[in-house]
């Protein structure tokens, strides 16, 4: 009788709803590469990752987030908002084969530059105003492709109220933007720079990325985006930073996501292979206790394997 009474008053429940899967996706056919500090994900040609997005509806994961990996990279990352470039053409084919998944697009440029900064870089700095031009063109053309939402992850400032403005011009003024919003310059994106091949080449993301002991600074930069038009804000990264997490969640009262990265999913690979944790029960854990800060919906590379814990 004890499990179902512990049931009965349990405050939180973690769904399959919540879940967003990241998805890497590279040119070629039929490639399926494990990223390296990653395992269990993948670099995936588009063939391959519509077989993938087949799984992740059938688990009933509502949403996937798409990040691109392109032919070349140049300084400006022309990649990224080429109308035919390898997302806005992911994108299409998903819009068309899997129609009722919901395609995110994360609008930036790292992956996409040769230098691996999230902008144009004029000497040592990344000039906000011209490459938040960028990613309103990049943005535009994610919705063009059919994106259901975009996600600028950058956080130059004002890139907010420049989409919203770019996407309302160009007609679509029913796309919702989910704000990396409360983004930390954090070492926990180590192994998605793996997986993007997006890692700075020289610098670091600390002049527009937050510095890890601010909370108060996370408040107007969550609040900045709210008053630009960002329907979802993010916190990220999830672990460390659920009492920003709380703070969002319990003063803008919005719809909240957070991004549970890469480093945080590794650690809990690397310690589960090595037999010093539990690693399923450490993954739910980890994803009951997001939920639990108040997050609506979490962007998780654990996500089918989560899916299919949840569904059994
Ligand atoms: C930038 C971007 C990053 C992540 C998502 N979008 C990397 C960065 O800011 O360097 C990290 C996600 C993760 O670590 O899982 N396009």
């Amino acid at each position: 009788m004890r499990e179902p009474l512990r049931a009965m008053v349990r405050e939180t429940a973690l769904a399959v709803d919540d879940l967003i899967y990241p998805m890497f996706v590279v040119p070629g056919k039929k490639v399926r590469n494990e990223v390296r500090s990653m395992p269990g994900v993948f670099q995936l040609s588009m063939d391959e990752l519509l077989n993938e997005c087949e799984l992740v509806k059938k688990l009933g994961i509502p949403a996937v987030i798409l990040f691109g990996i392109p032919e070349h990279k140049d300084e400006v990352g022309s990649g990224a908002y080429d109308p035919h470039g390898i997302i806005q053409e992911s994108v299409r084919l998903l819009k068309k084969e899997i129609p009722e998944l919901v395609v995110i697009t994360d609008v930036c440029l790292c992956e996409y530059t040769s230098h691996g900064h999230c902008g144009i870089v004029k000497g040592d700095d990344i000039l906000n105003d011209e490459s938040v031009a960028l990613l309103v063109k990049e943005a535009v053309t994610h919705a063009e492709a059919g994106a259901d939402i975009v996600a600028p992850s950058d956080m130059f400032d004002g890139r907010i109220k420049a989409i919203r403005a770019g996407l309302d011009a160009n007609g679509f003024i029913h796309t919702p933007i989910m704000s990396y919003a409360a983004k930390y310059a954090s070492g926990f994106y180590g192994p998605f720079r793996d997986a993007a091949e997006s890692a700075p080449q020289f610098g670091d993301r600390r002049s527009h990325q937050m510095d890890p002991a601010n909370s108060e600074e996370a408040m107007r930069e969550v609040e900045l985006d709210i008053l630009e038009g960002a329907d979802v804000v993010m916190v990220k990264p999830a672990l460390p930073y659920l009492d920003i997490i709380r703070r969002v969640k319990d003063t803008f009262r919005m719809p909240t996501a957070a991004y549970n990265v890469s480093g945080e999913y590794a650690m809990i690979k690397a310690a589960g292979r090595n037999g010093w944790i539990d690693e399923t029960r450490v993954m739910m854990e980890t994803l009951l206790s997001i939920k639990r800060a108040g997050a609506d919906m979490i962007l998780t590379y654990h996500a089918m394997e989560a899916a299919k814990l949840l569904n059994a």
